[in-house]
């Protein structure tokens, strides 16, 4: 075979965590990785140390104490960028291997939300592929369902579970009825977490998963300031119980959806009907919707971290700059790219758990339906318990669907009625 297929493939890999390791390994284990032809070598690495233990040799491998200079050697015809962070070393890398020309593989979630555009807008500048499967879903192909199996339809919207970790606490919490500190805990020593756990139970990792499946959706910039973001920290095994006995099961789900005014990406807890897919999805396990206006629904579910599967997205996006593959970073050029307009969340429609904690007394449940009916908040399903140790009555109910804007506000008034404990807690049911 001629032309550039055929050629040797010097990479340049910056940052051996995780991924890293799982990428030397899969490169060692595969010689046959050859697409179109073309061969890969290892051009140099780099990570923060170059004498930690690993569970591989790297002494052979040419070595860069600084990233930036590995991703501009003469060394590598493509640099793969695996150290993580929105800023700091990995963007600078990055920018440096763009300006010289060099196509990049990252698996960089939060700098392709937050720096996506201005980078896209380089990589064409200077002909150079950016390519990012890896950093959604891991091993499960949504950036390239979107960007490419999906571009002749107009997507209406995407939702789903984006964070293994907390899918992971969610279930657990729910099956042996272990609180949430506890489970994070495991989660951490399985090494499931990111570095700061924060990240992945406050809902950052999914909200910039989920604003650049909403760039490659609707055609736009990443907008990753626009996302409004709860995580998991605040549920309460309470909740997962008295949503199971209504028959449904909390997820944290993200969700990006395209209305005539605008787009609204979302993360938080919401609660699946038990029987759907995204309730069915447990463990570390990430799920994914995508409707489109013609396809209509599909459904991706798959592993979403790990060494293996995200090594193997990092080898399928060396694999499209081997075998020549040009597309648009995004869905369209970088220059066209703009901003979406975010739809006010307060705006948003939809249905409802609320669940609150009262004192066992006569008229409370009166007082809370008549908050609610003067609202005009229209109760689906309710539900009084009686819980061992948890400090009051809960009552919960499920509403029809209605603006988030009027149910905050009969939620303030029914904080304050005297019967009412705690402060109320809400989840929104997921439009899935
Ligand atoms: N911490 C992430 C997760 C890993 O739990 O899904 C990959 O992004």
């Amino acid at each position: 075979m001629t032309g550039p297929a055929a050629k040797t493939w010097r990479v340049g890999i910056a940052g051996l965590g995780t991924v890293g390791a799982g990428l030397l390994n899969l490169l060692s284990d595969r010689p046959e990785f050859a697409p179109a032809g073309g061969r890969v070598a290892i051009g140099g690495v780099s990570a923060r140390s170059r004498s930690r233990p690993r569970p591989f040799d790297i002494s052979n491998l040419p070595w860069f104490d600084d990233p930036v200079a590995l991703a501009t050697s003469s060394e590598v015809d493509l640099f793969v960028e695996l150290i993580g962070g929105s800023d700091g070393p990995a963007k600078a890398a990055v920018e440096a291997a763009l300006a010289a020309g060099k196509p990049v593989v990252t698996a960089n979630k939060a700098l392709i939300a937050e720096h996506g555009a201005e980078l896209a807008a380089l990589a064409e500048q200077r002909g150079a592929p950016l390519l990012f499967e890896a950093a959604v879903m891991g091993g499960t192909p949504a950036v390239k369902m979107l960007r490419e199996a999906m571009v002749g339809d107009e997507i209406k919207s995407v939702a789903g579970i984006l964070n293994g970790t907390c899918n992971y606490i969610l279930t657990e919490m729910e099956a042996t009825g272990r609180p949430f500190a506890e489970v994070l805990a495991e989660a951490q020593r399985l090494g499931y977490a990111e570095a700061d756990p924060t990240m992945d139970v406050g809902g950052f990792d999914a909200a910039h998963k989920i604003s650049i499946l909403a760039a490659l959706a609707f055609g736009c910039a990443p907008n990753f300031a626009a996302a409004e973001i709860e995580g998991i920290d605040q549920v309460e095994l309470l909740d997962i119980r008295l949503a199971r006995d209504l028959g449904y099961r909390i997820k944290l789900v993200a969700s990006a959806d395209r209305s005539p005014d605008g787009v609204l990406v979302r993360v938080h807890p919401s609660l699946a009907p038990l029987s759907h897919p995204l309730a069915q999805a447990g463990g570390a396990l990430n799920a994914l919707f995508i409707e489109g206006a013609r396809i209509g629904r599909i459904f991706l579910q798959g592993p979403g971290a790990g060494a293996g599967p995200t090594a193997a997205a990092v080898a399928a996006d060396i694999a499209d700059v081997m075998t020549g593959a040009v597309r648009p970073v995004f869905q369209a050029p970088a220059a066209t790219l703009a901003a979406f307009t975010p739809v006010e969340p307060s705006k948003s429609v939809g249905r409802a758990y609320l669940r609150f904690l009262v004192r066992d007394e006569p008229g409370v449940i009166a007082a809370v339906s008549e908050t609610l009916a003067e609202a005009g908040v229209s109760i689906e399903s309710f539900l009084q318990k009686p819980v061992e140790d948890a400090g009051g009555v809960p009552i919960v109910l499920t509403t029809h669907a209605v603006a988030e804007s009027v149910l905050k506000a009969a939620i303030e008034r029914i904080a304050g009625l005297p019967a009412v404990i705690d402060r109320p807690r809400l989840l929104r049911i997921a439009r899935i």
